[in-house]
C-alpha cells in the first residue's frame, strides 16, 4: 500500500521511470593521480521516451551509457533501470538484469566472429535460459532484412549488414531498454541512415525505452530529448520539437 511516506512516494517515482540517475560519478585511478570522468550527473527517462546524449568526444558519453546499461559500476551515486538499482547490484545480478531487460547496440557492431548471425543472435536467449531461442532469433532476423544470411559468419558480411545482425541481436530479448553507442559511426552515411531507419522502426514496434549516443545532429535530431555532457557533467537537457 502507499501510505504517501518519503521513501513510499520515491520508490513509486522510481517505478515509473525506465531511468533513474542521481549524484552519478565515475573515477578511476591512474598513475598520474585520479581522472574524473563523470561527475554528480543526474536525470529522469520515462518509459518509451528517445533520448540522444551528445557532446564532444572524450566528454564521458560512453562511460555514462556503460553505467546507465550496467556493463560498469559507478564511484558516486545510483542508476534505477525500470526500478531495479543496477548500479548497486553485484555482476551476477548486473547480468540478470541486462538479460531481462536491456539490448545494446555498439559503433564496432561487437558480434562474435566463431558464430554464424543465427548463432549470434540465439546467443543472448541462451545466455538468459530461454528455451525457444532459433524461432525468435529467426523471426528478427527476417525483420532486419537478413533471413537469406542466417549461416554468415560476420567476416562474410558488410558493415552494415553486421550492425542489423547486431539490431536483431538487442531487440530479439525484447529489451524495454535499448542503447545505442554511436551505432553509426562505422557506417557510411547512405548505410547509416538506413541502419537508424531500421532501428527507429524496430524501436516503434516494440516501444522500448531508447537511449543513444552519437555525433550526428541528423540522428540526434530524431529523438525527442537531447541530454548534453560536457567534461563529464550534464550541461543541457533539451525537448526537441517531434
Ligand atoms: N577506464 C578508463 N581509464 C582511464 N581513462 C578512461 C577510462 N575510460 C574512459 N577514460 C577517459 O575518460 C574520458 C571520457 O571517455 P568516454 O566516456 O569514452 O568519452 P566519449 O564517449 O564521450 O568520447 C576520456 O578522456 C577517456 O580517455
Ligand atoms: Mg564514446
Amino acid at each position: 500500500m502507499h501510505d504517501g511516506s518519503p521513501l513510499q512516494d520515491e520508490a513509486a517515482r522510481a517505478a515509473h521511470c525506465a531511468l533513474d540517475v542521481d549524484g552519478l560519478g565515475k573515477r578511476v585511478a591512474l598513475p598520474s593521480g585520479d581522472l574524473t570522468i563523470l561527475q554528480d550527473v543526474g536525470f529522469r527517462i520515462g518509459h518509451g521516451d528517445t533520448v540522444a546524449i551528445v557532446g564532444a568526444s572524450g566528454s564521458g558519453k560512453s562511460t555514462l551509457l556503460s553505467l546507465l546499461a550496467g556493463l560498469d559500476t559507478p564511484s558516486a551515486g545510483r542508476v534505477l533501470l525500470d526500478g531495479a538499482p543496477i548500479s548497486t547490484l553485484d555482476e551476477d545480478g548486473r547480468a540478470r538484469v541486462r538479460g531481462e531487460k536491456v539490448g545494446f547496440v555498439f559503433q564496432s557492431f561487437q558480434l562474435l566472429p566463431s558464430l554464424t548471425a543465427l548463432e549470434n543472435v540465439m546467443l543472448p536467449l541462451e545466455l538468459r535460459g530461454d528455451r525457444d531461442v532459433e524461432a525468435p532469433a529467426r523471426e528478427v532476423l527476417q525483420r532486419v532484412g537478413l533471413g537469406e544470411r542466417l549461416g554468415h559468419y560476420p567476416r562474410q558480411l558488410s558493415g552494415g549488414e553486421q550492425q542489423r545482425v547486431a539490431l536483431a541481436r538487442a531487440f530479439v530479448t525484447r529489451p524495454s531498454l535499448l542503447f545505442a553507442d554511436e551505432p553509426t559511426g562505422n557506417l557510411d552515411t547512405a548505410t547509416g541512415q538506413a541502419i537508424v531507419d531500421l532501428l527507429f522502426a524496430l524501436n516503434a514496434d516494440a516501444g522500448t525505452t531508447l537511449v543513444l549516443v552519437t555525433h550526428d545532429d541528423r540522428l540526434a535530431a530524431r529523438c525527442a530529448r537531447r541530454l548534453r555532457i560536457d567534461s563529464g557533467r550534464l550541461v543541457g537537457d533539451e525537448a526537441l520539437a517531434a
